[in-house]
């Protein structure tokens, strides 16, 4: 842990408060400059940069979220602490979307402000270390759209309410999950994800809250239930959107009651749980549409976080590629291509991705495999399946130039050669080609009728 001093401002229109946390900074070593008033700490910060700001909520003319909000214009670094009389989740929500790094609600305990301090500190040399760096516990990106999100995990960490991560599939909204759980306090207890569309209706309660010995057929033994497991850690409830509404109903009572019951058993436990949710498509649409509890969807949504799709941040495409074929040739248990021919970068980078990251993994995979040197050329990323020069019909061939034929041609061509081998394989099962290939049941079932390849 750095011990270097650290710059504050200090602002609140009470002087008693004022001098209370100034001295106990002081005290710690800290540099600390005060203003009595929000537009005291303006003019302040006009001319001197600090690395935290402590400021009262509430203040006439220039209060705390004005001033957080025109520091961060000024600078982007600058980490704001806002204490407040008025706690309301609201409102730290409100804060902390707005790039505050934690709220405090007064009456503070200086013991609260010093770990507030230490946990910026150590933040700020994280930073530090990790400048240069593209990569956040496991999670690869440069786009300005990923790293906002990473700079986003350690404050959203901190936060108590339910966080929603949204996104396509396989734009590693389960990655972000464990990314947010191992930056949070909770960090060593259980990470309990639950695929909330997977779970039989018959078999709801019993996973959910365990069952006792013989409360039932065939329960042979007492069994925790997946909530309990999840106690002091973090529940993820995975495909959210996939819920029944019998499910909704028991997820929104353990959520709001904090404790379970086992089947069979008429004592409560209480329970202390995080909850992440995922969703692949917006869970509001479907609260419109009348297939998701709107009070369960606002339990959940303390903090909603939109995870893009690959097309929409095509710079990290060289970035992702490069990482998943080191990771590959680690773990080959023979040679495979360590490179990817700039032609074929060009390939990767102007393709849609509609199973986003999760299917750029995979390809980068097979076409390590399959490339003949060490470098992956664009025809390795085009025959994918182990049948794919025999033909079948379909357009490429693999002598052909690809550079002769129409971007979208190729791409529907491979698309269509894909499928055809996956549903081959997998005997027509959708769910198991889903599961296969990374590409939502739904984009099979749609491109495998356009092609003629489903029913
Ligand atoms: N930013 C990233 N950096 C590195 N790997 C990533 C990134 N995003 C996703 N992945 C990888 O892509 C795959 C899919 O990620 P993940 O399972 O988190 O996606 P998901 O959004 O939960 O998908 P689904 O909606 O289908 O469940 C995983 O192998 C994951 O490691
Ligand atoms: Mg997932």
């Amino acid at each position: 842990m750095v011990n270097r001093h650290t710059r504050i401002l200090v602002v609140d229109d009470e002087p008693d408060m004022v001098t209370t946390l100034k001295d106990l900074l002081v005290g710690e070593g800290h540099q600390v400059d005060v203003a009595y008033g929000g537009d005291e700490a303006l003019n302040i910060l006009q001319n001197k940069e600090y690395e935290i700001l402590l400021t009262d909520l509430s203040m006439p003319h220039v209060n705390g979220v004005d001033l957080l909000r025109q520091g961060k214009e000024h600078y982007p670094d600058l980490e704001v602490v806002i204490i407040t009389g008025y706690g309301t989740i609201e409102s730290a929500i409100e804060a902390t979307r707005l790039g505050a790094f934690n709220y405090m609600i007064k009456p503070v305990e200086p013991q609260d402000i010093l770990s507030n301090i230490t946990r910026i500190k150590e933040l700020l040399s994280l930073k530090k270390c990790n400048e240069s760096d593209d990569i956040f516990h496991g999670m690869v990106g440069q786009s300005q759209a990923m790293q906002r999100v990473f700079r986003l995990i350690p404050k959203l960490a901190q936060l108590e309410s339910p966080i929603l991560i949204q996104g396509e599939t396989g734009t590693g909204k389960e990655l972000l999950a464990r990314a947010l759980h191992a930056c949070s306090r909770r960090r060593n207890e259980p990470f309990i994800p639950l695929d909330c569309g997977a779970l039989p209706e018959s078999l709801l309660e019993s996973e959910l809250f365990g069952h006792k010995q013989g409360s039932f057929t065939g329960s042979l033994s007492d069994r925790m239930g997946l909530i309990e497991a999840a106690d002091h850690g973090c529940l993820l409830l995975d495909e959210i959107g996939n819920a029944s509404f019998h499910l909704q109903t028991m997820l929104l009572r353990v959520i709001e009651e904090k404790r379970v019951r086992k089947v069979g058993n008429n004592a409560y436990k209480n329970v202390d749980f995080c909850v992440i949710a995922a969703a692949n498509m917006p869970l509001l649409s479907q609260v419109e549409a009348g297939v998701f509890r709107e009070d369960l969807y606002y339990r959940l949504c303390g903090f909603v976080v939109e995870l893009p799709s690959l097309r929409e941040r095509q710079e990290d495409i060289p970035l992702l590629a490069g990482y998943f074929l080191r990771q590959f040739a680690e773990c080959a248990d023979r040679p495979v291509a360590k490179e990817i021919a700039p032609e074929a970068m060009d390939v990767l980078t102007s393709y849609a991705w509609p199973g986003n990251v999760r299917e750029l993994r995979l390809l980068i995979e097979r076409a390590a495999v399959l490339a003949e040197g060490p470098v992956i050329r664009r025809r390795d990323l085009v025959f994918l399946g182990p049948k794919a020069d025999t033909g079948q019909g379909f357009m490429l061939e693999k002598s052909r130039n690809l550079a002769d034929l129409p971007f979208y041609t190729v791409v529907e061509d491979v698309e269509k050669r894909y499928l055809s081998d996956l549903l081959e394989k997998v005997e027509g099962n959708i769910s198991q080609a889903s599961r296969l290939s990374g590409a939502s049941r739904k984009t099979i079932r749609e491109k495998g009728k356009r092609y003629g390849l489903l029913d």
